[in-house]
């Protein structure tokens, strides 16, 4: 019996070194079918148990059945472990090295008219404005109803307006300007409001060498007690002489917006002599205020508003506004 007994040990150990030693799924296979199939030893043991006497048959029997477990687990295990194997080389083999960088090329900045915007929200920061945002895509009424623009004025329906074919015709269309964000902050808000509105906004224009169908704005708006025009030259002063330096210099020019009352176009000398048209302001109007939910026997501010591209244009001498929209980085790496 000892014979025998060596016999199935053997033969487990032998299987378990094979087993062991199988590296690919395949060579796994076929150990698993030498080891453990019809063919393999412990089976062909199992047949010769009926040669046995009984009590043979019982322990070489049991010890038969550890060994196949054994063996099975050994299998179980070292697929498994072949496994882990596999898929590590499969994400070796399939790396990204995306911190990949060759070290000649030059970093990155910002685009032009990021600069422009960030260097304009600084300086009005810096004189005690804060930041204020609003919607893209915004109603009628944020767009023109609460700025006081009458019923059939020809710039609600004009060409110009982009409108969203969203809810009722006519009501959502894109921000033609960041003046809605005047109202929405005087809803969000109690005054004294002292706050610049940067953005986004989109005309239907063609496109030309000063004309995109987006470009950007900032807005100004300032709501206090006994505001009056004069606080409003001496503010966009400052900013012109914050913002250009101190030898330019502003003045206003009268005009029409609905938004406000008295209105006014400003202008910014430069130091040659030359005047650069800026944008509008005026006094806030009472039925704006209204519809920020301020009282106007109590309140008055005023507002402003101006493109931002310009200043990229003219600070880098382009001629052509599309070139900035270009996505070229041997234009836009020149700045
Ligand atoms: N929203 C005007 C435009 O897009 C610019 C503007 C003019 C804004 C006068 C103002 C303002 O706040 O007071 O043309």
């Amino acid at each position: 019996m000892t014979t025998e007994f060596e016999a199935v040990e053997r033969a487990r150990d032998e299987a378990l070194a094979r087993v062991g030693g199988a590296v690919t799924f395949a060579e796994l296979a076929t150990v698993e079918t030498e080891v453990l199939g019809r063919r393999s030893v412990i089976v062909e043991m199992r047949k010769a148990l009926g040669g046995l006497d009984a009590q043979a048959r019982r322990s070489v029997g049991q010890l038969l059945n550890a060994a196949m477990s054994a063996v099975g687990d050994a299998v179980v295990l070292r697929r498994s472990a072949i496994e882990a194997v596999e898929r590590a080389g499969q994400l070796e083999a399939e790396r990204l090295d995306l911190t990949e960088f060759s070290p000649q090329r030059r970093r990155g900045h910002l685009h032009p008219f990021t600069a422009a915007w960030e260097r304009l929200e600084d300086v009005f920061v810096g004189m005690g404005f804060q930041v204020a945002e609003g919607p893209e895509i915004e109603t009628e009424w944020f767009n023109f109803g609460a700025l006081n623009f009458p019923a059939g004025h020809p710039a609600r329906e004009s060409q110009d307006s982009l409108w969203v074919d969203w809810g009722e015709p006519g009501h959502t269309l894109l921000r033609t300007h960041t003046s809605p964000v005047q109202v929405r902050t005087m809803l969000a808000q109690e005054p004294p409001i002292y706050v610049v509105c940067p953005g986004r906004v989109f005309r239907q224009d063609t496109p030309d060498a000063t004309h995109m169908p987006v470009f950007h704005q900032i807005e100004g708006l300032v709501i206090d007690r006994g505001i009056s025009v004069g606080d409003l030259a001496g503010t966009l002063d400052s900013f012109v002489k914050a913002f250009f330096g101190g030898e330019f210099s502003s003045r206003l020019r009268p005009s029409y917006f609905p938004f406000t009352e008295p209105s006014a176009e400003f202008d910014v000398r430069r130091p040659d002599g030359s005047w650069l048209e800026l944008g509008g302001c005026g006094m806030v109007h009472p039925n704006v205020l209204r519809a920020g939910g301020i009282d106007p026997e109590q309140w008055s501010g005023f507002a402003f508003g101006f493109g931002i591209d310009r200043f990229a244009l003219t600070r880098h001498g382009v001629e052509d506004l599309r070139e900035f929209w270009s996505g070229d980085v041997r234009f836009l790496s020149q700045f």
